[in-house]
């Protein structure tokens, strides 16, 4: 291993024999956390060549099982986001493409370093089971159309170990790490095809649309060559994707959306997009038939329909889907605008660090979530404000009083004289 590291730390090209030896040694436990920390450190620092990435793709993938799906018909289209601030997309996804027909078999995972994750936030509905045997996920998704699930133990556990390492080491930001941390998991998935959502800006862990695009066809490549079908949209992270910061806060999002609400927000463009790319895969329909018959299925209340036999056959409180509310408490406080301007910038990093700090994340491995606590934003970028209007309802807990809140907030939100609204949906990349 220190062979390994030191190769790396040099920036050499590490062979597949190596990158196997480090993945499979680790998964077993051969090799300790610091050796493991070092060279993703070194990795994080001197990159990875496509070949490399590939390989440590397979070595990851290859460190557990495959899941078999079979036993559900029709073409199975994963979904997959980069990760990003109130992107609560598979939870409205999920259970609207479900509704069209196309089966949504969906393994998720938890929050890391300032992004949330929908595993944390399904476990906001008491009751709800995010630990699902493949046996009983697979029923779930023949009887219901759509279930959602925590990455099981057999699948890339040389991933689940790695990415929890990471996620206190430093070493997330990574186009190598992440696309194979993506890739190893998808390739896993036993899914026919995949729609990814890489997303970019500051509250993304690519920061630029370039470097969003050039994460979009590393993961569609290493599809490509594992004889997966892919497509990836790029989509902007450069404020939080929807007003709502924290886990119960974005199920009860993504449940307005599913109620047909908020057709004007950039999160139901995102979802829409994506959700539509899905059912022109799994079905084989032109993108404009799919998205009628999404939108169908909105408006009839099939989808949010889906959503309650999700939240029932997984355990949680089917009344979920009617009232939202009933999984957070009423706000603490408002937090309202200092002067006369426009908003100019909502820092979703700072935005989603701050919710982590509140208890909506964890900031080393094992700590506790507190599903209840987050931000309400009431403001996008491009928004005009007056002194004093609501621009956050911050629901508090235990772990910061509300003069941090509000002082990291306003650290965090800009008003300005001048800021122009920008497009949500960047590229579409499927090769
Ligand atoms: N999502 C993942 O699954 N892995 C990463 O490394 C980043 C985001």
């Amino acid at each position: 291993m220190l062979e390994i590291i030191e190769r790396k730390r040099w920036g050499g090209k590490l062979s597949r024999a190596m990158i196997e030896d480090a993945v499979l040694g680790y998964t077993r436990g051969e090799i300790p956390d610091y050796q493991m920390s070092a060279l993703l450190m070194a990795i994080c620092l001197n990159g990875m060549d496509e070949e490399e990435t590939f390989e440590l793709t397979r070595a990851m993938a290859r460190s557990g099982e495959r899941v078999d799906l079979t036993a559900i018909p029709g073409v199975k289209v994963d979904k997959h986001s980069t990760g990003g601030v109130a992107d609560t997309t598979t939870l409205v996804i999920g259970p609207w493409a479900a509704a069209v027909g196309v089966p949504v078999a969906k393994m998720s995972g938890r929050g890391l370093s300032f992004t949330g994750g929908t595993i944390d936030k399904l476990e906001a509905i008491p009751g709800f089971r995010t630990d699902l045997s493949m046996a009983e996920f697979t029923a779930a998704v023949r009887e219901v159309g759509v279930a959602v699930t925590g990455q099981s133990g057999e699948l890339a556990p040389a991933d689940k170990k790695i990415y929890a390492l990471r996620d206190v080491t430093g070493t997330v930001e990574s186009l190598p790490l992440i696309a194979s941390s993506i890739m190893s998991k998808k390739l896993s998935s036993g899914a026919d095809g995949l729609v990814l959502d890489v997303k970019c800006g500051e509250g993304a862990f690519m920061a630029t649309k370039e470097a969003g695009e050039e994460l979009a066809r590393a993961m569609v490549r290493i599809a490509g060559s594992a004889g997966l079908r892919a497509v990836a949209l790029v989509t902007a992270m450069d404020q939080p994707l929807g007003e709502n910061i924290g886990n119960a806060l974005e199920v009860a999002e993504a449940i307005e959306i599913l109620q047909g609400g908020r057709k004007d927000s950039d999160l139901y463009r995102v979802c829409r997009a994506l959700a539509a790319e899905m059912t022109a895969l799994s079905l084989g329909l032109e993108q404009r038939e799919a998205e009628k018959r999404l939108d169908a299925a909105l408006s009839t209340g099939e989808a949010l329909e889906k959503f309650r036999a999700m939240v029932a056959r997984q355990g949680g409180d089917p009344e979920t889907a009617d009232h939202p509310a009933r999984l957070y408490d009423p706000p603490a406080f408002v937090i309202t605008a200092w002067r006369d301007g426009v908003i100019e910038a909502q820092h979703p990093r700072a935005l989603g660090l701050l919710a982590q700090r509140m208890g909506a994340g964890r900031e080393k491995l094992g700590d506790a979530i507190d599903p209840k606590v987050g931000l309400v934003l009431k403001k996008r970028v491009g928004d005009p404000v007056a002194a004093g209007e609501p621009l956050c309802e911050v629901h508090l807990g235990r772990r910061m009083d509300e003069a941090a809140v509000r002082e990291r907030f306003k650290e965090a939100v800009v008003i300005g004289e001048k800021a122009e609204k920008r497009p949500v949906l960047l590229a579409r990349i499927d090769e």
